[in-house]
């Protein structure tokens, strides 16, 4: 009999697949059984699809600049024609850092626009077969500063801030038709996107000396979670953030 944690014979669709924590999430679905489609706006992600083909699992990949909101239905509308998607991963996402007094609307709007925008736009793209269906699982990832302002980063802030109440708000309309919708809030995790914070010597000890853990997190560490809420064991857990940090909101 499947275990709780199994996920053989579903099929997950992983924004930001191609790098980080995304990667990382379509490597742990994967190792839990399920086949994945890999959505970035990089020409190969080859990387993750050796990643996830490893562990005997199909893996597909979508190229799509998720800052084009007009053009995500027409580029998931053939996937959703011909495959059944079980679970959405919200991964990818962008950070612009500038201080508030100057911040320019590109920055603003572009953030919102793969942060938050196209996470509901693809909540709802596959919600509606999920919810015809009467199961399915959404997972956004959110962050420390889906509580915290941060400090240079408005816009990345705001559209954390957005996804917490994007992922409660479909959580309650959907949680009676068998659709579940979560957040993970990373800490502070070795990625791209925290490469220009671990440069700066001052900046990386001030962080580390917040962490209860005593160490940056890594990819690995945030799969399990989504692993966890991706299956049935987490079937009754729904609107629900779980924190990967190492303690940092703890502190
Ligand atoms: N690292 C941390 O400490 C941390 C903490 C909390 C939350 N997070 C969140 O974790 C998620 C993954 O970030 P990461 O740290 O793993 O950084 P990352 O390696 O830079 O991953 C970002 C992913 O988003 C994709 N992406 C960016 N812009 C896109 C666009 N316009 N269209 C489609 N895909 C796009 C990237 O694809 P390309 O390869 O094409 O650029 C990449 O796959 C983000 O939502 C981030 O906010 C990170």
């Amino acid at each position: 009999m499947a275990g709780p944690f199994d996920l053989t014979g579903r099929t997950a669709l992983v924004t930001g697949g191609s790098s980080g924590i995304g990667q990382a999430i379509a490597d742990g679905l994967a190792a839990a059984g399920a086949d994945i489609v890999l959505l970035s706006d990089v020409p190969s992600m080859d990387e993750s699809i050796e990643m996830v083909e490893k562990r005997g699992r199909r893996a597909e990949a979508i190229v799509l600049d998720l800052a084009r909101t007009s053009e995500i239905e027409p580029a998931v509308a053939p996937l959703l024609a011909r495959t059944q998607l079980d679970i959405l991963v919200n991964a990818a996402g962008i950070i612009r850092r500038q201080p508030a007094a100057e911040f320019s609307a590109e920055n603003w709007q572009s953030v919102l626009d793969v942060n938050l925008t196209a996470a509901f736009t693809l909540s709802k793209l596959l919600g509606g077969p999920m919810l015809a269906r009467g199961h399915g699982k959404i997972i956004n990832i959110a962050s420390m500063l889906s509580f915290q302002g941060g400090a240079l980063v408005t816009s990345y802030a705001a559209s954390k801030h957005g996804l917490v109440g994007l992922t409660k708000a479909l959580a309650n309309e959907w949680a009676a038709r068998g659709v579940q919708v979560n957040a993970i809030a990373p800490g502070y995790i070795t990625t791209r996107t925290t490469d220009p914070l671990r440069a700066d010597p001052a900046r990386d000890a001030e962080i580390l000396s917040r962490i209860p853990a005593g160490r940056w997190g890594t990819p690995q560490d945030v799969s399990g979670a989504a692993v966890f809420l991706a299956s049935p064991a987490a079937d009754y857990v729904t609107g629900h953030v779980l924190a990967v940090d190492g303690g940092w909101l703890s502190r």
